[in-house]
């Protein structure tokens, strides 16, 4: 069993951010300096995910977003494609009980249309299993792009709106964050991406308007809960202001 959590005012004295987003990425890199092949990477990115997760339980992190597979990424080669698929299927698999006996409450975020009918039943095993834990939220951004979500969402709205459920003049930000794949999950305060990109790819467009972004060079792989305390460390040095003059009060932001 996992180690007791600090409760969520503990944790936020102690500068543990309340959401943390994580760009999982360096695993072919990873695998390509140890000339293995990328599937062990990918696995190795596995591993990384189990202790992350638990190490983020422990800390007591509320919310865990990792982006675990990309809507661009379907453009890799079809083993590899494959691989990922299965690897989240292992995950599931091997790591459900674990999570749900922890409390954690696992949640898929992206595009289930193009996964395979197995998968989507293994995630909604995960869901509906977990669906009642609050320790920690663990949100898998899969087949996930901002993009796509942001788009989703406002083919809804304006099915709501051509209905007649929906006024557009009542159209406000928080009927949009309602509508993307995170609706009631609050946006993050951190944003990690690992092995030395500086960007986004398509990762929570809407929701990272405020967060800190940190950037380490490690890759996925040898991303540890040190490197996450690190993180964490910088995500303290920063001033958080949201348009503001001064300092905001709140290090965990608007909700
Ligand atoms: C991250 O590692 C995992 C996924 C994007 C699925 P990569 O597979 O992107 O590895 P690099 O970035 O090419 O080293
Ligand atoms: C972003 O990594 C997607 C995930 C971590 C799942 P990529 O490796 O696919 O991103 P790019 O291609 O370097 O932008
Ligand atoms: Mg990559």
């Amino acid at each position: 069993m996992w180690a007791p959590d600090q409760s969520a005012s503990a944790a936020e004295a102690a500068g543990v951010p309340r959401h943390v987003a994580i760009i999982m990425d360096g695993n072919r890199r990873w695998a390509a300096r140890r000339m293995l092949p990328r599937q062990i990477g990918h696995r190795q990115g596995v591993e990384a995910v189990r202790v992350i997760t638990r190490a983020a339980g422990e800390m007591g992190i509320r919310y865990l977003t990792l982006y675990g597979f990309s809507s661009e990424n379907w453009n890799r080669p079809a083993d590899e494609v494959s691989d990922l698929m299965g690897l989240l299927k292992l995950f599931i698999r091997r790591d459900l009980a674990e999570l749900h006996q922890n409390g954690v409450q696992v949640r898929i975020i992206g595009g289930r249309e193009d996964l395979e009918p197995d998968i989507v039943a293994l995630i909604e095993e995960a869901e509906t299993l977990t669906r009642n834990n609050d320790r920690l939220k663990l949100i898998i951004a899969f087949n996930y792009g901002g993009q796509n979500e942001i788009t989703s969402a406002v083919r809804r709205i304006a099915r709501e709106v051509k209905a007649g459920r929906l006024d557009p003049e009542a159209i406000s930000q928080e009927t949009v964050a309602a509508h993307l794949d995170t609706a009631g999950v609050p946006d993050p305060d951190l944003i990690i991406r690992t092995s030395g990109e500086k960007r986004l790819s398509n990762f929570l467009l809407w929701q990272s308007a405020y967060a800190e972004l940190v950037f380490t060079d490690v890759y996925w792989p040898d991303f540890s809960p040190e490197r996450l305390k690190e993180a964490i460390a910088e995500f303290n040095r920063r001033d958080r202001r949201f348009g503001a003059t001064a300092p905001a009060q709140s290090s965990t932001g608007k909700s």
